[in-house]
């Protein structure tokens, strides 16, 4: 890890808000932000208390807004809530009973509207489905499911008892699956038959069988129909989620718990070891997506809104669910690839349900623009107002694209920093506030304090490189990681004393806009998904030929990274057909989205004197920036590394 980080983005374009978004947004003029910046920094507890006050629904307030010190903070102790209440019954007795809550559209052109009404009864009755299959206050239930109602059901349903879900993206495959269901002691499994991507079926079903073989805690296992295709079905564990939901009651009490109690795992790659289950609790992680959805896309009633990320990762989870419904919204959800039928279908999407908010991440924004122009121009896309990104740093090439192609000049486009951590956005323009600038998230929201610091800690100038960390805590931050708080405490605060360490690096520029510069650690982002190099590393070793793995990532035009496996062998050569099965093998024990990008045979691996392996030299091989024959022994590193700075 290193302290000082050299910068090469230069940019120079600012985009100040239009005066009529201004007058109409949800937080308008720097005044007005600085004053609640400004207010939240001197006394977070208060500012944070009355927010929760205000926009949180309580069985029983809260006594302390913020009690003790990062790492180990709580808030809003003593007070009792449900998150089903917060995102569902609250709006029972408003106008909003009747609004849509979720517009779901699935890949084959099949549509669902639930209302808030609907939502309710539905979640009522999978709680009550639930219940009945032994599922308790505090036990762990896993979603492995398409991006389907059924998803959103289940975790407002989960909640509705004090129930922690554990959603696991339907690109893992079944090894993970079982790790995850291990790590969590998951009793209950929620999937479907399969889900549409790409006009295939993804076989969600048969890789929950798989797993189940070695994931002793799941007692049950709920399928919700969808595909329709044969799955297999066993007696006294599987059931059938429309069986189930025939007999279930639409009434569920409520379960009170405290602000404090796990609303949910979500696991996240770390830089070593298995993958981290990261924890969130009920009432701060609630506050905390409200808030921000209010704020950063100044959501409003009117608005239909479009986050297409997958309910798999946190974005999905704050920004689909638990943020947009706590504020009322109409938020769309599609089940499907943006190229299916045709690269035409999001923007089609958008005309069709006039979405006024977009939400997506750079390497789809990639993807669209060496997709064409012509694509998006075929539809009216004069319904949007606000265009947001996630997931890495958007490049300013593509910023410009967004803004003219999809957003006509017309709208803010909002870079929002943060993490499955953070729970929240974190840094990020308000569109009623900011000046943007392309290829910079700005800076930071009401609440949150961060600085760019050296290794020591120590505050760094303008321009200067270094470590991104926050100051203070925040009520949706991260608790624990589950079953390991030593890890917990190690991997966010053992760095620096009394700081919380997110990993990237990153400046701010003379106007104070943070330039998030990419991971500082291990972990690669591979089309805007957290991967670690040792998970993948530690894939290949477990290939019956392999001797030893060193995976790094390489600039890759759609996805952000790639990822570039350097593998030596026990014995023998590498060919063709044994990167294939190593492919194959990294996508059976990871899933499709670690599929590597390029494998290469190396007769060793560069290590340091202590035994590091030389990522920099490897990065440098792999972005074609050092040329080396194509089985690289140690011979040609040692030279190449000669030639160059030490690696350590
Ligand atoms: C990492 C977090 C936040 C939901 C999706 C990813 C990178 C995220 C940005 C941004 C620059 C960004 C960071 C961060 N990242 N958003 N707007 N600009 N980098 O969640 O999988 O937990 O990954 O994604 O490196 O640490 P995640």
């Amino acid at each position: 890890m290193s302290g000082n980080i050299h910068s090469v983005l230069q940019e120079t374009r600012t985009f100040p808000p239009a005066a009529d978004f201004v007058r109409q947004a949800n937080i308008s003029g720097d005044e007005q932000y600085q004053k609640l910046w400004q207010r939240a920094k001197d006394d977070p507890a208060g500012f944070w208390g009355e927010l929760a006050k205000e926009h949180l629904v309580w069985s029983k307030p809260f006594d302390k807004a913020l009690e003790g010190t990062m790492p180990e903070t709580k808030w809003f102790t003593g007070g009792k809530l449900n998150a089903s209440v917060n995102c569902v019954d609250k709006h029972l007795t408003t106008w909003r009973k009747n609004k849509a809550a979720i517009i779901w559209e699935g890949e084959p052109g099949d549509t669902r509207v639930l209302t808030y009404q609907d939502l309710h009864r539905e979640v009522c009755q999978f709680a009550n489905v639930l219940k009945k299959l032994g599922v308790k206050t505090g036990d762990r239930v896993t979603l492995y499911m398409p991006m389907i109602p059924e998803l959103a059901i289940a975790m407002l349903a989960c909640a509705r008892l004090g129930a922690t879900h554990s959603i696991i993206f339907g690109g893992f495959s079944a090894d993970a699956v079982s790790d995850r269901n291990n790590d969590a002691k998951a009793k209950v499994v929620v999937t479907a038959d399969g889900g549409w991507r790409r006009g295939k079926e993804v076989p969600l079903k048969k890789a929950v069988d798989d797993s189940l073989a070695k994931s002793p805690t799941v007692e049950k296992v709920v399928v919700v129909r969808r595909t329709g295709s044969d799955v297999s079905m066993v007696p006294d564990r599987d059931y059938w989620w429309h069986d189930l939901m025939k007999d279930a009651s639409s009434e569920c009490d409520p379960v009170e718990v405290d602000s404090e109690h796990p609303l949910y795992i979500l696991y996240t790659s770390g830089s070593t070891g298995k993958p981290k289950g990261v924890l969130h609790t009920t009432a701060g992680y609630l506050l905390g997506t409200q808030m921000t959805s209010k704020w950063v896309f100044d959501l409003k009633d009117e608005d239909t809104y479009w986050c297409t990320a997958d309910i798999g990762w946190v974005t999905g989870h704050s920004y689909i669910v638990y943020g947009p419904l706590q504020n009322g919204a109409t938020a769309i959800m599609y089940e499907g690839a943006p190229n299916w039928p045709d690269e035409g279908r999001f923007w089609e999407i958008i005309e069709k349900y006039k979405v006024s908010i977009f939400y997506t991440a750079p390497t789809a924004i990639r993807a669209f623009i060496k997709w064409g122009d012509h694509w998006p121009n075929k539809f009216d896309l004069s319904s949007l107002r606000l265009l947001g990104s996630v997931g890495e740093p958007i490049n300013p090439e593509a910023w410009m694209w967004y803004h003219k192609v999809i957003g006509a000049e017309r709208c803010p486009i909002v870079d929002t920093w943060w993490q499955t951590e953070t729970g929240a956005i974190m840094i990020s323009p308000l569109p009623g506030v900011t000046a943007t600038k392309p290829g910079s998230c700005t800076k930071p929201l009401p609440g949150i304090v961060p600085d760019i610091v050296n290794e020591k800690g120590e505050s760094l100038g303008p321009n200067q490189g270094g470590l991104l960390v926050m100051r203070q805590p925040w009520p949706s931050m991260l608790r624990t990681l589950y079953g390991d708080h030593a890890r917990f405490k190690e991997t966010y605060f053992g760095k620096l004393q009394g700081l919380y360490f997110a990993g990237d690096g990153a400046r701010k520029d003379e106007d104070g806009y943070i330039w998030v510069m990419g991971r500082v650690d291990d972990v690669l982002n591979v089309a805007g998904h957290r991967l670690s190099t040792m998970e993948v590393e530690s894939a290949l070793v477990s290939h019956p030929k392999v001797a030893e793995a060193a995976v790094v990532g390489f600039p890759h035009d759609i996805k952000g990274e790639g990822i570039c496996c350097f593998v030596t062998l026990k014995q023998g050569e590498g060919n063709d057909a044994l990167k294939a099965e190593l492919t194959a093998h990294v996508r059976k024990q990871i899933g499709a989205l670690a599929t590597p990008d390029s494998i290469r045979f190396a007769a060793a691996v560069p290590k340091t004197r202590s035994g590091k392996i030389m990522r920099r030299l490897l990065r440098d091989i792999a972005a074609g920036k050092e040329q080396v024959g194509d089985t690289t022994t140690l011979e040609d590193y040692a030279v190449l590394a000669k030639l160059r700075d030490t690696e350590e």
